[in-house]
């Protein structure tokens, strides 16, 4: 932990920060503390150059309580026979000479506390809290470099009056979807992650402490939590209690949680699919994939996928009872490949990749036939080419519709009737990409965007 608290004393008001309520590079975070200079009081260290008591100025925020997660940025205040907040003014001297080493947007305290917590979290016992945060808003395919791993403190309570849970990660989630949230966000159904907070996504977890009232100390958990060991969530409608523990608990990673809602609405729900249909899945071995093969097998249905290795190549044709399947990055015409598998056509396309994969299926799509558009992975990184062939939607009378899975939430309880008994009696079956410890989370994340994940990945922060 390399992070220290401090209790600010006198904050300074520049006009330089006038530069920083626009939007540019280095600018505040709307929704978040200003940041400034201040002179503050060290109240806990884990910072060997700095201890409890110390005085120091430099680059705070505008709170009572500031934890900083780069102190090297404070100066240590030796002279106090002079008015302490002198140094927020004479004797500061060229103040921009530390500020360019201080962006709160980039280093800014997670999980941001509330002062109410912070002044409860400066009398109890800490415990250091691994996290992961995101440096910068992300261009192009993203890279392990652009997260930090990190370590900031926590308390293992939650403060009197509060409505939160406190939770302790067991299983992360990985999932393409986090992609969009690494960029600045442009009119995008989910909101950008914060440069300088831990990432946040969905995982699996149990309360360590709650003061809310639908959830206790021990429950399991899984929904919208943060990429750190702990963390507290004050907005636990985002979670969903978990009830049934005789199935691995990351299951409520994938098959349980949002994947596997994701792979019954855009099966089920958007294609209303019948028996002897012919299907076809791309990105077929991944977390949503190997279970629409298998809710078409079990529908009746002919169902072909296609995937990046041969090992995922065999694995639907062997595991997951796919009638055929193909790589497609040695095909050199996937127009060809599709009239290959379906040489009557396809009824029902879950499309999972977009861009050129999409070109060669239109064509290859029969009358009346459905497409889920569940994800387009393949223009997530980079635009890519456009789709120059979609007069089929028309000459063909194809419905092609766009899904986002959180809108059919209330249908979680339908959906866990059906695929409970199915994994209890081993008429599914569900293949994870385990990775250990939360400091491989970054490497994990970014491996879906090159497939080198073989099924749902899940970071494993700790088994209980
Ligand atoms: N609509 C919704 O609400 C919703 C919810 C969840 C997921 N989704 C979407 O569903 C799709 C699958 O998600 P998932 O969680 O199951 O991920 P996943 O399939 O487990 O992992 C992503 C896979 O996509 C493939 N891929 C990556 N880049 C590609 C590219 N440029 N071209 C072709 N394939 C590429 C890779 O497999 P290969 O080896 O086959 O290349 C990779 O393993 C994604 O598009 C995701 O955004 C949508």
């Amino acid at each position: 932990m390399l992070s220290i608290l401090v209790k600010n004393l006198y904050l300074s008001c520049d006009p330089y920060m006038r530069s920083r309520m626009s939007k540019s590079q280095g600018s505040y975070t709307p929704g978040s503390p200003i940041a400034g200079l201040a002179v503050a009081k060290v109240l806990d260290s884990g910072h060997s150059s700095f201890k409890k008591g110390d005085l120091v100025w430099g680059g705070t925020e505008w709170e009572e309580y500031s934890i900083i997660n780069a102190p090297e940025t404070l100066i240590k205040i030796e002279h106090t026979d002079v008015p302490l907040s002198y140094y927020t003014g004479i004797l500061v001297g060229n103040v921009n000479l530390k500020l360019g080493s201080y962006n709160s947007r980039r280093f800014k305290a997670a999980p941001h506390l509330s002062t109410q917590e912070q002044q409860f979290s400066s009398q109890m016992e800490q415990v250091q809290n691994k996290q992961i945060i995101l440096k910068d808003y992300v261009n192009g395919f993203p890279k392990e470099s652009d997260m930090l791993i990190t370590s900031s403190t926590i308390h293992l309570s939650l403060p009197e009056g509060s409505n939160a849970v406190l939770l302790k990660n067991l299983y992360l989630s990985c999932d393409p979807y986090m992609r969009g949230r690494m960029s600045e966000s442009k009119g995008s159904y989910v909101d950008s992650f914060t440069p300088g907070s831990p990432i946040e996504g969905l995982g699996v977890a149990k309360v360590v402490d709650s003061t809310h009232s639908n959830f206790k100390k021990g429950d399991l958990v899984w929904g919208g939590t943060r990429w750190e060991e702990y963390c507290i969530i004050n907005d636990p409608q985002i979670l969903f209690k978990i009830q049934d523990t005789d199935v691995p608990l990351s299951y409520y990673t994938g098959i349980l949680g949002m994947p596997g809602m994701t792979a019954y609405v855009g099966f089920y729900e958007i294609c209303a699919p019948k028996k002897g249909e012919y299907v076809f899945v791309s990105a077929a071995a991944g977390a949503v994939g190997q279970l629409v093969g298998q809710f078409a097998k079990l529908s009746g249905c002919y169902v072909v996928g296609s995937a990046g290795t041969k090992e995922k190549v065999d694995l639907l044709k062997s595991k997951f009872g796919f009638d055929e399947a193909f790589n497609y990055k040695e095909e050199r015409d996937l127009e060809a490949a599709l009239k290959r598998y379906f040489p009557d056509g396809i009824d029902i396309y879950f499309e999972n990749v977009g861009g050129k994969m999409l070109e060669a299926v239109l064509p290859n799509m029969r009358f009346n036939g459905r497409i889920s558009a569940c994800g387009m992975i393949s223009q997530y990184n980079e635009q890519g080419d456009g789709v120059r062939n979609l007069v089929h939607i028309v000459t063909k009378s194809l419905r092609m519709q766009g899904f986002i899975v959180s809108h059919y939430f209330p249908m979680y309880p339908k959906y866990m009737e059906m695929i409970m008994p199915l994994i209890k009696q081993g008429k599914i079956c569900y293949i994870e990409d385990v990775v250990e410890g939360l400091e491989s989370a970054p490497a994990a994340l970014v491996g879906l965007f090159s497939g080198r994940n073989v099924g749902k990945q899940v970071v494993v922060v700790a088994r209980e």
